[in-house]
């Protein structure tokens, strides 16, 4: 791994701009749970119960299944950033990493200290109003939720929505055309700890080596485009990209 590592930090020194594309798979070792491979969440919770869909025709059973996933996601809550999480602020801080494009809703890389993040699925540190839109901290809502108000609603008698992107949810414009703008950008794209799977992310890499980017793939296993990629680096995050940041 020392040689491709080395080829692609004297690549990012000599890049205008290189950003990160990252997935579950960064947050694994901070103990947040992946969402596919052996014991990921979808073994153990059916994605269909998470469907927008679902919480339009039965929010209150769409709530009672969302507090168990979330226990199954954070456990007790203190989940923190790891290694990968600095190494990516870091190479933020100097100059190395123009931002942070995540599928993550966790919250854990502007914990990190990385200022530039694109939420491409949302968040889930807030819920929102179906109805006025209003925005609130997701934790005291969940509480409720978990104590037997199913649906929570909004102080307006709204209906309270994780203020994640659902399966099923159109895309909030403003995150994908900023992922655009960030990823248009860049000459070099990390992508790291995720399976590329799921849309729109999952088309992210290609769009960007179209656009004369060189791929990065940092992940423990292959992905859809890790046979495309200038570097497939088959690692764990919390080794690669410390290392990496040592290296630019
Ligand atoms: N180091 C490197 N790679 C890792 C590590 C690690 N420590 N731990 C796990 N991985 C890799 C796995 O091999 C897997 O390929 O991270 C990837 C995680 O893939 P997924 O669980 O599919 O997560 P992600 O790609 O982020 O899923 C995308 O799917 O269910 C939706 O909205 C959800 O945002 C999520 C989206």
């Amino acid at each position: 791994m020392d040689e491709v590592l080395d080829a692609l930090a004297a690549e990012i020194r000599s890049a205008d701009g290189t950003v990160a594309l990252t997935g579950a798979g960064v947050s694994a070792p901070s103990g947040v749970p992946t969402f596919r491979g052996e014991d990921g969440i979808w073994e153990r919770f059916d994605q269909r119960d998470f469907h927008f869909r679902r919480f339009q025709a039965d929010p209150a059973g769409f709530w009672a299944d969302r507090v168990d996933l979330r226990a199954a996601m954070l456990g007790d809550g203190d989940v923190s950033p790891n290694a990968a999480h600095e190494a990516l602020a870091a190479m933020e801080t100097t100059g190395h990493v123009d931002g942070v494009v995540t599928q993550n809703v966790d919250g854990l890389h502007q914990r990190a200290g990385t200022e530039r993040v694109v939420e491409l699925h949302g968040s889930n540190r807030e819920v929102e109003c179906v109805d006025c839109e209003a925005r609130q901290p997701a934790g005291p809502v969940v509480e409720r939720a978990r104590g037997g108000e199913r649906p929570p609603t909004c102080d307006c008698g709204g209906v309270l929505k994780p203020a994640v992107v659902l399966f099923g949810e159109s895309m909030p414009d403003d995150p994908l055309l900023e992922a655009y703008d960030l990823l248009g950008g860049a000459d070099v794209v990390l992508a790291v700890g995720s399976s590329l799977t799921v849309q729109p992310a999952a088309g992210l890499p290609k769009r960007a080596q179209q656009s004369g980017a060189a791929l990065a793939v940092i992940n423990l296993e292959s992905t859809p485009v890790s046979g495309r990629a200038e570097y497939d680096i088959r690692a764990d995050v919390t080794e690669a990209l410390p290392a990496l940041a040592d290296r630019v």
